[in-house]
């Protein structure tokens, strides 16, 4: 692929497109999104941000960062530089380099005329994800809900719900709720909840708060009237 004039057209027409069409987007200028990218209310993708055959859940925003061939759900805090979807190179070939294996001429030159080890499987990243500065994010991985991954972390298994992950491999520091409040928090989604019904509950959102089941029930049960 040309990136120049594919480049263009993500500036000159596509962001523009997505700015018209899709509540509450923006892209920096200084950015790229392939085709394939598929965005959602509120999305906000920063300067020097690369995305490439991703979707974004609403209200989730992309620092200086490049995020390929994943799914992110809605309400992430994509740190900067963090990479999420890392390529792929067989290490059990003769060679590592693309020229022997893609068609893709990502040194200007290919020996291959097929695809032979074709997209790695998508990163699947829930919501309410936050993914800190620098971090790492191996191909086909699941972070869950909820769970943040600290900065720096180079992320190589699968991130449980609220959990928090830091280091180099990443490893568990602690879990952001208890067992029984995280299970009553999957059950809600709030992350699905209208705009109008999350403006009620700002307070309940922003206070420091020792969450109970109980404490969580009630705030399910007031974001249903
Ligand atoms: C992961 C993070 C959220 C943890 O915060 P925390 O829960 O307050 O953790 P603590 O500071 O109590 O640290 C707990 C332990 O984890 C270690 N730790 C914390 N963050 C770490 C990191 N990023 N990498 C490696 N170890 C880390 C601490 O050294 C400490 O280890 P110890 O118990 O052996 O002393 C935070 O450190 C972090 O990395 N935040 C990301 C900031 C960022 O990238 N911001 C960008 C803006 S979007």
């Amino acid at each position: 692929m040309n990136l120049i004039p594919e480049r263009a057209k993500w500036q000159w027409v596509r962001r523009i497109q997505y700015a018209n069409r899709i509540k509450g987007f923006w892209a920096h200028w200084d950015t790229y999104a392939s085709p394939e990218c598929q965005f959602s209310a509120y999305n906000k993708i920063y300067r020097g941000a690369f995305l490439g055959r991703s979707k974004l859940g609403r209200f989730t925003y992309v620092t200086n960062g490049t995020v390929y061939n994943s799914t992110i759900g809605s309400f992430c805090s994509i740190g900067p530089n963090a990479i999420i979807g890392l390529g792929y190179h067989p290490t059990d070939l003769l060679s590592t380099h693309p020229a022997f294996y893609s068609k893709n001429k990502t040194a200007g030159i290919t020996f291959a005329s097929e695809d032979k080890y074709p997209l790695q499987p998508k990163v699947m990243i829930g919501n309410d994800v936050w993914i800190g500065a620098g971090a790492l994010i191996r191909s086909g991985l699941k972070i869950g809900d909820g769970a943040v991954v600290g900065a720096g972390a180079v992320v190589t298994r699968d991130v449980k719900p609220f959990s928090v992950v830091a280091g180099v491999p990443a490893k568990l520091i602690r879990y952001r709720f208890s067992d029984d409040v995280i299970q009553e928090l999957q059950s809600w989604n709030w992350w699905d909840l209208s705009v109008d019904i999350l403006q009620l509950l700002v307070d309940d959102f922003s206070a420091r708060n020792d969450w109970t089941v109980e404490k969580i029930k009630r705030l399910k049960d007031a974001s249903l009237t």
